[in-house]
Parts: C-alpha cells; structure tokens; sequence
C-alpha cells in the first residue's frame, strides 16, 4: 500500500490546479492548453489563434454547426481567406463567439496576431 502515499497528494495537486484555474476571472491569462508564454509579440496560428479557433468556434463552424453557413472551419487557410469577416465579428463587433465571449487576453492576442498579418508559424 506504499503507492497510495504518493498517488493521494497528486491527485490533490491536480485537483487544486483544476479549481484556482476556474476561479481565475476573464481578465487573467486565460489557461489555453500550453499558452501561457504566449504574447502579443510572439503570437502565431500554431502556438495560440489555430487552438482558439479550434476551442472557441469550431463546435459551431464545422461539421453541420449552425454557423457554417457563414464561415466553415477547417484549419489555417480557412481562417486567413475570411480573415476580414472574422476580425469584424470577433474584434470589431464583437457578436463571435455566439452566445459567450473571450477573454480580454485572448481577444488582445487574437487582435494582435491579425495585425501582424496572421503568421502560421
Ligand atoms: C454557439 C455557436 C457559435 C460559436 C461558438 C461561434 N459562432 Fe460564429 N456564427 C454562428 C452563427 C449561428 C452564425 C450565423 C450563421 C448564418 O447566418 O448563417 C455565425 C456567423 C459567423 C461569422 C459571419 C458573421 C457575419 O458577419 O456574417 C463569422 C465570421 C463567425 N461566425 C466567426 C466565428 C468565430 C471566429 C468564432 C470563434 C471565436 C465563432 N464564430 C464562434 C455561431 C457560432
């Protein structure tokens, strides 16, 4: 029974990383898979917009979602040919993603990717 030792305080571990990152509110880094070194200066497709897309729009812009009738996600073209469509409704308008909203980090960062031309790498 030696191995419950170490197993009881990791799970503890876990259980607490999981709690102070849900009990962060919408202005803290937001704890995007792996993003945390992620600025305004660095930002790229691969390390932050390609996981956003992914995470914050796709459920509803692939496969039959209901906002594929405007915009089909499927990887970084999609997202570089509609690139004026989706900075007006995400960061002018504000009206994407339907029916919630992101952070102020991941909306300075996604901001800031456009600006710099949408580099994938
Ligand atoms: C809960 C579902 C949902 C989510 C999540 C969502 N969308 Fe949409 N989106 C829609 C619907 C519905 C429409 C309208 C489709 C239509 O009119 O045919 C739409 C339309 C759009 C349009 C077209 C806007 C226009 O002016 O016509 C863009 C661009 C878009 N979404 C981008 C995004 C992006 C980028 C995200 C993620 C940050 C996102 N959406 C997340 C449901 C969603």
């Amino acid at each position: 029974m030696k191995s419950q030792k170490v197993v009881f305080p990791a799970l503890l571990c876990a259980i607490l990383l999981v709690v102070s990152g849900c009990g962060k509110d919408s202005d803290s880094p937001t704890p995007d898979p792996g993003n945390d070194d992620v600025t305004v200066d660095n930002v790229t497709y691969a390390n932050f917009a390609g996981g956003l897309f992914q995470s914050s729009c796709s459920g509803c812009h692939t496969g039959t979602g209901q906002g594929t009738g405007k915009w089909v996600f499927s990887g970084y073209s999609s997202v570089t040919s509609n690139l004026a469509l989706i900075n007006d409704a995400v960061i002018v308008r504000r009206i994407m993603p339907q029916g919630s909203s992101l952070s102020s980090r991941q909306l300075e960062l996604l901001k800031a990717w456009i600006d710099k031309g949408a580099p994938q790498n």
